[in-house]
């Protein structure tokens, strides 16, 4: 167990029916709102008017900045801070998945400073104040509700970069199993890609050779996304499973997971954000095809780990080597089961490619400082993907 600081300020309002309290709790931070949100979808199903009725229940004057896309793009996150800025926006409030949190947070940040935002997703600048967010998720999946990372993308530079602080955590996120009904099986199984993903990224990194609070915790995450992920696909009404899903997606990545492992890495993200800046690729889809390739190149050097996964995730046994390839093949498996592609083949990505790719996500470890990550060995991965 390594040394810890856990700060978590982000206030969750989980279960059904918690939708109406957005406009309470965001009047308490300001009485002009950007309201930030993605293409259709809560107007089709009805969660943008049970939002603006809240809204405008507790008096707040909304200003809007819908069209967020999947990937968000730096173009509207500066749009939004340009909106911000002109309206005198006192706070913010996303609604959707993670991408809309993410281009929220960056306008909450991006709103406060002279510069351009792009500096601090490029280290040049660090933030220091942001303004206040609040967010109701509409899709399990990247954990940003309960979190201090945004991910954007630079639309001309095709780089899609990650940046943690504390100010970007939401002051209160409205968590209702319900809104994510309508979410389609692909983004489901995507998004329950992208946790499984974000347990593994700190499961497998973590140098501590001794952590089993933390293993048996991650291990029992992966297990109940695979579990409630399966019962939401053949049941997309299914309250508990719903539920369950949407937890154990926010809990993946808030923090909780990472206390007492010491210093951790997001390698299979560094190269996944490559492919979808590239190829606009959704998140999820992406990690499904490299997450078992950077496995089964990690595995060759160091399989306990994996060979642990193997036998406590999926119940194998065997020799060392068999268990840790046995389980990172159930994995694979798994991702294909739901939907998810397992190869830049099935994504209709080039293999001639890769060398681009790999150029991509160098710019990416080298700004989060990745150790042992050259063009080559990311090229090495890539080829796993095919
Ligand atoms: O845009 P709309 O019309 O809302 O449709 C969205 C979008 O097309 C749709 N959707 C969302 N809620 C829905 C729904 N459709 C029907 N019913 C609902 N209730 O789903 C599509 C995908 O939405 P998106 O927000 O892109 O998905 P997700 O939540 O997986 O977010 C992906 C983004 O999160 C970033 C990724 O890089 C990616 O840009 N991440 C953020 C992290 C963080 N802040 O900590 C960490 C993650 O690793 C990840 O990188
Ligand atoms: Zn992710």
């Amino acid at each position: 167990m390594q040394n810890f600081v856990l700060y978590n300020p982000t206030t969750i309002l989980f279960g059904t029916d918690t939708i109406s309290q957005i406009g309470k709790e965001t009047a308490a931070y300001g009485k002009k709102v950007l309201l930030v949100y993605g293409q259709n979808s809560i107007k089709q199903n009805g969660i943008y008017d049970q939002i603006t009725a809240s809204l405008r229940d507790a008096s707040l004057e909304i200003i809007e900045h819908g069209g967020v896309q999947s990937n968000p793009l730096l173009s509207h996150v500066r749009e939004g801070i340009k909106k911000a800025k002109e309206m005198n926006v006192e706070a913010i409030v996303a609604v959707g998945g993670g991408s809309v949190i993410d281009s929220a947070k960056a306008i909450s940040a991006g709103a406060v400073v002279e510069h351009d935002v792009w500096k601090f997703f490029t280290g040049k600048k660090s933030i220091k104040q942001t303004l206040p967010l609040t967010c109701v998720l509409t899709l399990a999946a990247a954990g940003s509700e309960m979190n201090g990372g945004m991910v954007v993308t630079h639309d001309e530079k095709k780089h899609k970069f990650g940046v943690g602080n504390r100010l970007l955590n939401p002051k209160v996120s409205i968590l209702d199993p319900t809104l994510t009904y309508t979410v389609p099986a692909d983004y489901t199984a995507y998004g329950a890609v992208d946790a499984i993903a974000h347990i593994l990224e700190f499961y497998f990194t973590t140098k501590d050779p001794s952590t089993p609070v933390q293993d048996r915790f991650m291990e029992g995450l992966v297990i109940n996304i695979m579990e409630s992920c399966d019962k939401v696909l053949a049941a997309p009404h299914n309250y508990q499973a719903r539920a369950d899903l949407m937890w154990c997606a926010t809990l993946a990545l808030n923090g909780w997971t990472a206390a007492g492992l010491g210093m951790v890495g997001f390698p299979m993200h560094m190269i996944e954000h490559s492919l979808s800046a590239l190829y606009n690729i959704a998140h999820g889809a992406g990690l499904s095809i490299v997450v078992p390739a950077w496995m089964a190149f990690q595995a060759e050097n160091t399989p306990g780990k994996f060979a642990q996964f193997g036998q406590r995730v999926f119940n194998l046994s065997g020799a060392e080597e068999t268990l840790a390839i046995e389980g990172i093949m159930h994995l694979k498996e798994w991702f294909r089961s739901v939907g998810s592609p397992v190869s830049l083949t099935e994504a209709a990505i080039p293999e001639g490619d890769i060398p681009l790719i790999a150029e991509n996500a160098l710019a990416l470890a080298k700004i989060w400082q990745l150790k042992g990550y050259n063009n080559e060995i990311i090229m090495e991965i890539l080829r796993k993907c095919r």
